[in-house]
């Protein structure tokens, strides 16, 4: 087959890029290198299959023609990350609504299957102990620009759900939870590479809040296998899958667990949100996914331990 990937130069779209390379498959990218990268599509880069097109998808007028020669659409580009998003919040609110909007638009024109990233970060502050795709979603003010990451991508979520009644569309939301493997970068606020960059170098590891904010993990790996098995299914238009690990851990037993798997004399410091992000930056206590959909539906869940995914992140820093 032959697939788009938005964003394909991203550290979820280089590893979905390779994974469809070695199965095979044609893939094109186009991708504005803002927090992608060239070395994410080092290892596919001579493949005959293989084309990359450095182009804004918000301003390219080449969406049209590429979207034509395709089979299937995997839209991840978007402006990811915590920190970029309380910087840059017209950045993204941009990139996430009006990028979609065309993505989509031209791929219902055309009649081409589509896949949208959407986040966990939808969930917003809803304490529940997991959260299922059907929730109802509770979103924080929109005088915290941290909120504006989650409003944009479920404002995507609506826009599928409407190209789907409207006009059949075959369009799926997959919210991913936090996603992590090699080459992931730190520079964004991401915490996994973010505690093993300061570990191998023996340097201070800053844990925000207190420490008891507790997340759970996916190894990209996990997470590329279900985005290619889902694009695979027939009868997954207009539907929504959390795809995310289920094994919770507290962030502070995360940087001790880093310190000892990467066998690492860094010391731990807690620096409060507002100093980290924002004058009155919310988190979330728990983000525990439900992934009870995507299992019935394609057997999927997440196989690699959190032991594996940090070993992978630590070797590959290295
Ligand atoms: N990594 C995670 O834990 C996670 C969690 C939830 C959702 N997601 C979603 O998954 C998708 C991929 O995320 P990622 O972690 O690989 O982040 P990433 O930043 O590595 O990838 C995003 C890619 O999109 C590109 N991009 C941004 N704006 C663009 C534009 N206007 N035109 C063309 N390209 C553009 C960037 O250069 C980058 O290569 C995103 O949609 C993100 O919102 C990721």
């Amino acid at each position: 087959m032959k697939f788009l990937i938005t964003g394909g130069a991203g550290f979820i779209g280089g590893h979905l890029t390779e994974a469809l390379i070695s199965a095979g498959h044609s893939v094109i990218v186009i991708d504005n290198l803002s927090t992608g990268s060239l070395d994410n599509l080092r290892d596919v880069q001579n493949s005959n299959n293989f084309s990359f097109i450095e182009d804004d998808i918000l301003y390219s007028d080449k969406l049209n023609e590429i979207i034509e020669k395709v089979d299937f659409i995997y839209h991840l580009a978007a402006a990811v990350g915590v920190e970029l998003v309380v910087n840059d919040p017209i950045r993204t609110i941009e990139t996430n609504v009006h990028g979609t909007e065309k993505v989509l638009k031209i791929a219902a024109k055309l009649n081409k299957k589509i896949i949208i990233a959407s986040t966990s970060e939808v969930y917003g502050k809803s304490n529940k102990s997991s959260f299922s795709e059907n929730d109802d979603l509770l979103i924080g003010p929109s005088t915290h620009s941290r909120w504006s990451y989650a409003c944009s991508k479920l404002l995507d979520e609506f826009f599928a759900m409407a190209y789907f009644r409207s006009n059949k569309t075959q369009v799926t939301i997959t919210r991913f939870f936090n996603t992590v493997g090699p080459r992931q970068t730190g520079r964004y606020g991401m915490v996994i590479p973010r505690f093993v960059s300061s570990a191998v170098k023996n340097k201070t590891i800053s844990v925000y809040g207190d420490g008891s904010q507790t997340r759970c993990f996916c190894h990209v790996f996990d997470t590329v296998r279900a985005l290619i098995k889902l694009s695979e299914e027939d009868n997954i238009a207009g539907k929504i899958f959390n795809i995310g690990g289920t094994y919770e851990i507290s962030i502070l037993d995360l940087a001790k667990k880093v310190i000892e798997l990467s066998n690492s004399k860094s010391d731990i410091k807690f620096i409060p949100y507002s100093e980290a992000y924002e004058e009155g930056f919310e988190d979330m206590m728990r983000r525990v996914p439900n992934v009870d959909l995507i299992k019935s539906k394609i057997g999927w869940n997440a196989d690699l331990s959190l032991d594996e995914i940090i070993k992978d992140v630590v070797n590959s820093s290295e």
